[in-house]
């Protein structure tokens, strides 16, 4: 059986470009993990062998090993372009829709309604990736409350990858990436662009206004005062073992006070990670 993987093994080392070993796999992996969080499995093998193979081509490398010794010597620039190289950062506008809709009606609505209110309202998009998160939320917020201007309303968006977080801070979408907004919202919110390859979308300067983007390393101390009323922590913990998940949801929850709101991904949950929340909806928690 064993014999049976090496050989495998070495035949898929054979049809490769650059020859990629356990040790290769084993260093990256470990790097990664103490860099992002990001838990890459053996199911990711090929995974980082496709992406990072991109990147020993342009840097005209001949082999993981010159690329490890790369990242060990070159003071931390490789290291910002492999951590880039192997986030996921599939999103898009209104994803797992529910959520908008339930912040909607049990947060802006009662919030609206409520005369003594404090018309604060403090949202993280944490893993924000290009951004369409982010501006979901602040087409969510105009929609609901009246009279925005008399409100003091900040959404800030996070992400650990440069390259996303530059692409989110321009806020310019392909017309495919628009497919989840009603014409309502796309006349309101953008603004079309000709471009040599088809239409493109730019996002209005009044949503780009409620949000601040920034680079933000979650397996960092966090920098944020809080309170923070609302927190989307969205497919971002899905690829970190449980106690990084332990040790990163008990420092968001000293930003939050009792009763502020947690979004997570569909797939994700706090069941055995914390039980500083409670679960009170379809991925959405209460801080106790
Ligand atoms: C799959 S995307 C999710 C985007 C959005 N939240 C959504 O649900 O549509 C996950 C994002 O988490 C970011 N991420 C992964 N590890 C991170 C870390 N340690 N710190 C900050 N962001 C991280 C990735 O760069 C990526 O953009």
């Amino acid at each position: 059986m064993i014999s049976n993987l090496l050989r495998d093994a070495a035949a898929t080392n054979r049809l490769r470009e650059f020859a990629f070993g356990n040790e290769d796999f084993q260093a990256l992996r470990q790097l990664v993990k103490q860099l992002t969080g990001i838990n890459l499995t053996e199911q990711k093998r090929e995974l980082v062998y496709g992406r990072l193979a991109r990147r020993l081509r342009t840097l005209q490398l001949k082999s993981f090993a010159e690329y490890r010794e790369l990242l060990a010597r070159d003071g931390g620039r490789e290291i910002s372009e492999l951590c880039n190289a192997i986030t996921t950062n599939l999103t898009a506008f209104f994803r797992e829709p529910h959520h908008f809709d339930y912040l909607r009606e049990q947060v802006l609505l009662p919030l609206a309604a409520d005369p003594n209110g404090t018309r604060r309202l403090r949202i993280w998009s944490a893993g924000c990736s290009t951004g369409e998160e982010a501006y979901s939320l602040a087409m969510t917020v105009i929609e609901t409350l009246p009279d925005l201007r008399r409100w003091d309303v900040r959404i800030l968006a996070t992400d650990l990858d440069s390259d996303v977080l530059q692409r989110a801070q321009r806020g310019i979408y392909a017309a495919e990436r628009m497919r989840n907004l009603s014409p309502q919202r796309l006349s309101r919110f953008f603004l079309e662009r000709s471009e040599r390859a088809g239409p493109s979308y730019e996002v209005t300067p009044q949503i780009a206004a409620l949000i601040t983007f920034k680079q933000l390393n979650l397996m960092h101390p966090l920098p944020m005062r809080g309170p923070l009323d609302v927190i989307f922590c969205r497919n971002v913990v899905i690829y970190f073992d449980k106690d990084t998940q332990r040790d990163l949801f008990g420092r968001i929850c000293q930003l939050q006070r009792p009763g502020d709101l947690l979004f997570l991904g569909h797939s994700e949950s706090l069941f055995k990670v914390t039980e500083s929340y409670s679960l009170i909806g379809k991925t959405v928690y209460r801080r106790c």
